[in-house]
């Protein structure tokens, strides 16, 4: 697939409201595991669901913070023999993590705020999990956060991840589902999902970082709590804030 920013937007505009299994199966036929998908244990699992039926080789990885629920681990490892997908789990730089801790203590980001944890936990593996990349699929929606991804398209061109030398393609198929959406594809075709979601948990993400949220509160009102609406965003996705 050309990378050129008009051939980008251009299929952005012709996927915007096709079902997205649509795009999960050009983007697995174009790129194979050339592509990967990001996978967090919560409710994307739909499009591991969607590139599966579409058939062909693709990857999957998930980001292993140290700081997951144990119900995220077990679902990881769930999700992998369901599908019979082998599933690439990165680990932060044992040293970055031991020289946060030593310094600020397992619990900084209550205080210092959450950048600099999820910098280390999250961005550098993820560096590491799309080297060599030409493509990754990952399941943001719109609706997850009015201030931070109300205008995110189904496909674009990443420009925090990938550069001109190394371009990189960032399918977000999902972008224009609901929550409800997603959850009634889950239902539709018995997909497996994360047993938190049973108990007031919407969006997961690290344990000590995402709290159940009450009937009527928006989704991401569990994850950073204490921090404004407006920053919450951990840096996989830091796009979302320059663009
Ligand atoms: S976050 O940036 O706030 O943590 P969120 O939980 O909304 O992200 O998830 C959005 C998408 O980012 C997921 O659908 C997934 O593609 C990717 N993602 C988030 N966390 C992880 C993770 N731990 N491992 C792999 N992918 C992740
Ligand atoms: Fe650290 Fe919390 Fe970010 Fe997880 S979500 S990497 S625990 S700050």
């Amino acid at each position: 697939m050309a990378l050129d920013l008009k051939r980008i937007e251009a299929l952005a505009s012709e996927y915007a409201d096709r079902h997205p299994r649509d795009l999960v199966g050009l983007a697995v036929g174009e790129y194979g595991t050339d592509l990967s998908i990001s996978f967090s244990g919560a409710e994307d699992v739909v499009l591991i669901d969607m590139a599966v039926k579409a058939g062909g080789e693709f990857r999957v990885f998930a980001l292993d913070t140290g700081r997951l629920h144990p119900e995220t681990y077990q679902f990881l490892d769930r999700v992998s023999e369901h599908y019979d997908i082998s599933l690439d789990v990165m680990f932060p730089q044992p040293e970055a993590v031991q020289d946060l801790i030593t310094e600020k203590g397992l619990f900084s980001f209550y205080r210092d705020g959450h950048r600099e944890c999820c910098s280390i936990r999250k961005v550098e593996p993820l560096v590491r999990a799309l080297s060599g990349r030409a493509a990754w699929l990952t399941g943001q929606r719109r609706d997850q956060s009015p201030g931070t991804r109300a205008a995110i398209p189904v496909v674009q061109l990443d420009r925090t991840f990938g550069s001109p030398e190394t371009p990189l393609v960032k399918f977000n198929p999902l972008a224009n589902w609901t929550s409800s959406q997603v959850w009634a594809y889950i239902r539709e075709y018995d997909v497996p999902f994360n047993p938190l979601h049973q108990r007031g948990f919407i969006s997961i993400g690290c344990e000590p970082c995402t709290r159940p949220v009450h009937p009527g509160q928006h989704e991401r009102a569990g994850r950073w709590w204490w921090e404004e609406e407006t920053i919450k965003e951990c840096g996989l996705h830091a796009s979302n804030l320059n663009e």
